[in-house]
């Protein structure tokens, strides 16, 4: 979520608080968002207010919080009807079986559930309760019957409840809350794409503690399959050995070396529109595997290297319909390198960056690239952040 600082700039986010222990929780989901950068305002149940002050989400958002659908000034700083019109998106967060079983059949009894059933913008449920009140039926119903309704149900999670219980019912984690917000508010641009990104290093291991690799962070090529899953793709992830968490809703395959990674790869390519190649995959490995750890002697050791499958070059000349998309680093001739790779790889795009210039390349937060296409064009980009880079990249792909 750090990286997404400033993503909601302009958009107005309303959170809807009903009674649950959750409630604490939701006062930390107000500083998420507005982390962001969004507009964020706050209506209280009545039983809400039982845990929490309106003072508090007052404090927090910087405006006033709206719990009475008769209060007259209320009403005159902003009617209910307004707020419903003012939002981008509302959040109900927690969400009680009461409120959700209201929302689902069209209760209009207090100010949260009135709005809702005036609001146009996209719902959010995060529902948040008791174990067994989750899994009453007529809970689970009404669920069923908000989905039907083009409400998005978020969570819960699982784990140990307030009350003693273990099970699913727990208020979905903050970041994911916030992660499906940022993807209710941004345009569904790769709708119905299916896209596969490759990120990280590949391990050629030589025997069972030691391995060649590189330096990859596996941040690019993550931050394109983070980027693609909120405009709308269907995501599968190929990722070499990183640090990184899997970016939420995308399916992520762990592989180690770069004949795994082939394998992945040419496993999903007959179904998949567009590939981004981001993975640094190593082009050599050591042509035996010992089995058992080798020994240290007096002599020195020479071990002998062969060829690894180029995964895109195979990809390139296996092409039907899809996109493919390669990433160049490089530490000089970066143009003459990248447009040799974009030619023999047969690609639509290729991303150079050189790997040797501060700010760019392994491990960092940000990247500076030049990118070729196939009709000769190049462009230049400034100093950007990977996030920030993923969302330019992205956009030239769906202009191809
Ligand atoms: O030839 P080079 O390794 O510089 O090309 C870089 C591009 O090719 C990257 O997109 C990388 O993921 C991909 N590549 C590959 N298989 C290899 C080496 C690189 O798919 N064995």
């Amino acid at each position: 979520m750090g990286s997404d600082k400033g993503i909601l700039t302009g958009k107005k986010i309303l959170l809807g608080v009903t009674g649950g222990i959750a409630v604490y929780k939701a006062v930390e989901l107000v500083r998420l968002f507005k982390g962001l950068g969004a507009a964020v305002r706050v209506v209280m149940t009545e039983n809400a207010c039982q845990f929490v002050t309106p003072l508090t989400f007052q404090a927090i958002s910087g405006e006033k919080v709206l719990t009475d659908l008769f209060d007259p000034a209320s009403e005159l700083a902003i009617g209910h009807i307004e707020l419903a019109r003012w939002a981008d998106v509302l959040v109900v967060a927690p969400a009680t079986a009461n409120t959700i079983a209201k929302i689902a059949h069209g209760i209009a009894d207090d100010y949260l559930t009135t709005v809702v059933v005036a609001a146009t913008c996209k719902v959010l449920v995060c529902p948040a309760m008791n174990t067994k009140m989750y899994q009453n039926p007529v809970t689970q119903n009404n669920l069923e019957l908000l989905k039907g309704y083009g409400y998005c149900v978020i969570g819960p999670g699982k784990g140990e409840l307030a009350c003693g219980d273990k099970g699913p019912g727990r208020l979905e984690d903050l970041e994911i809350i916030a992660e499906h917000v940022i993807s209710a508010l941004t345009q569904k641009s790769l709708e119905g794409k299916r896209v596969l990104v490759t990120a990280g290093p590949t391990w050629e291991a030589f025997d069972p503690v030691r391995f060649f690799t590189n330096p990859s962070s596996g941040k690019m090529g993550y931050a394109m399959a983070k980027i693609a899953w909120r405009r709308g793709a269907d995501v599968t992830l190929v990722s070499g050995p990183t640090w990184l968490d899997a970016p939420h809703g995308v399916k992520c395959k762990k592989v180690k070396s770069a004949e795994e990674m082939c394998d992945a790869v040419v496993a999903e390519y007959g179904d998949t529109d567009i590939v981004v190649m981001a993975a640094a995959v190593s082009d050599y490995r050591p042509k035996h595997f010992t089995p058992s750890k080798i020994k240290k002697g007096e002599d020195d050791v020479v071990l002998e290297m062969i060829r690894n499958p180029d995964i895109l070059k195979k990809l390139g000349s296996a092409k039907v319909h899809q996109i493919l998309v390669g990433f160049a680093a490089e530490t000089d001739e970066l143009i003459e390198n990248a447009r040799e790779k974009l030619v023999s790889k047969n690609l639509d795009m290729i991303v150079a960056n050189d790997v040797s210039a501060p700010q760019a390349g392994f491990r960092c937060d940000t990247n500076i690239v030049k990118i070729l296409y196939k009709s000769g064009e190049i462009e230049e980009l400034p100093c950007m952040s990977k996030e920030d880079l993923a969302s330019e990249i992205w956009d030239r792909i769906e202009n191809l």
